[in-house]
């Protein structure tokens, strides 16, 4: 089954103190944004990108994807001021009810086996999302003191892409404008809907390009996926 995917890329990359956009950076001689939109440009199932992207990047954007072959971009859409906002807009464009997936521009190690699976099973209960069982010990803080450990078992890491049928998750932004609600994701706005939400496994190397130190493990899984083509 076919799907289309939203893509914010319309940050600041604030965390990442290079004084611009993050989805710039280069890894491996390539933009980051690059490398996750190759990953929709090959996967077969994808038939439609819609990025969101900065007004003054714009032309930037475009220049990129005719450097680097990407021809599935549909449409340049202006993000907001929160990545709920740009996400927001960048599904406005779309019509009908196909499957959409809502996938962040920093996180460009998804596997399109993953994306199958995803694809899979918001057939099956409307809503999925990616993530991965939380490796560290949780526990809450109030000021300098610990409260209690949070039993780990049932907790996980979430990433995207996460995937909706457009109808459902449109109803899902449009209700959070105008409750004032802002989720930390997308399937939170589904959730806040008492919409179900199934999960699948992902990879550890599926997270989000955030801080300096991540470029470096970028380049590291990079290499590691070279080696694993080679072999
Ligand atoms: N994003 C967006 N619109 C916003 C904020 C974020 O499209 N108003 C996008 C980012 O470009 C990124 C994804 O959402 O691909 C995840 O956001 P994040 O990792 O927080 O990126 P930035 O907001 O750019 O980084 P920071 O928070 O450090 O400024
Ligand atoms: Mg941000």
């Amino acid at each position: 089954k076919n799907y289309h995917v939203v893509i914010p890329a319309a940050g600041q990359g604030k965390r990442m103190k290079t004084g611009r956009n993050k989805q710039f950076l280069l890894i491996d001689h390539i933009p980051l944004l690059v490398h996750t939109l190759r990953v929709f440009e090959e996967d077969l199932l994808c038939s439609e990108i819609v990025l969101v992207v900065n007004q003054e990047e714009i032309a930037m954007m475009k220049d990129l994807m005719k450097e680097y072959s990407i021809a599935k971009v549909s449409h340049f859409v202006v993000g907001g001021k929160e990545r709920q906002n740009s996400v927001h807009e960048g599904l406005k464009v779309l019509s009908g009810n196909p499957v959409v997936l809502i996938h962040d521009g920093a996180r460009p190690f998804i596997r399109i086996q993953v994306i199958k699976e995803l694809v899979a099973s918001v057939e099956e209960t409307g809503a999925a999302i990616v993530g991965v069982p939380v490796k560290d010990t949780i526990k809450q803080v109030n000021g300098t003191l610990v409260a209690k450990t949070v039993e780990r078992n049932h907790l996980w890491s979430i990433q995207t892409p996460q995937a909706f049928y457009l109808k459902n998750i449109l109803q899902a932004h449009e209700t959070a404008v105008k409750q004032g609600y802002i989720g930390t994701d997308d399937a939170s706005l589904m959730e806040y809907m008492n919409q179900p939400v199934s999960i699948i496994e992902g990879g550890y190397d599926n997270f989000k390009v955030t801080t300096p130190e991540d470029l470096l493990f970028a380049e590291a899984i990079i290499q590691k996926r070279k080696g694993e083509k080679e072999s």
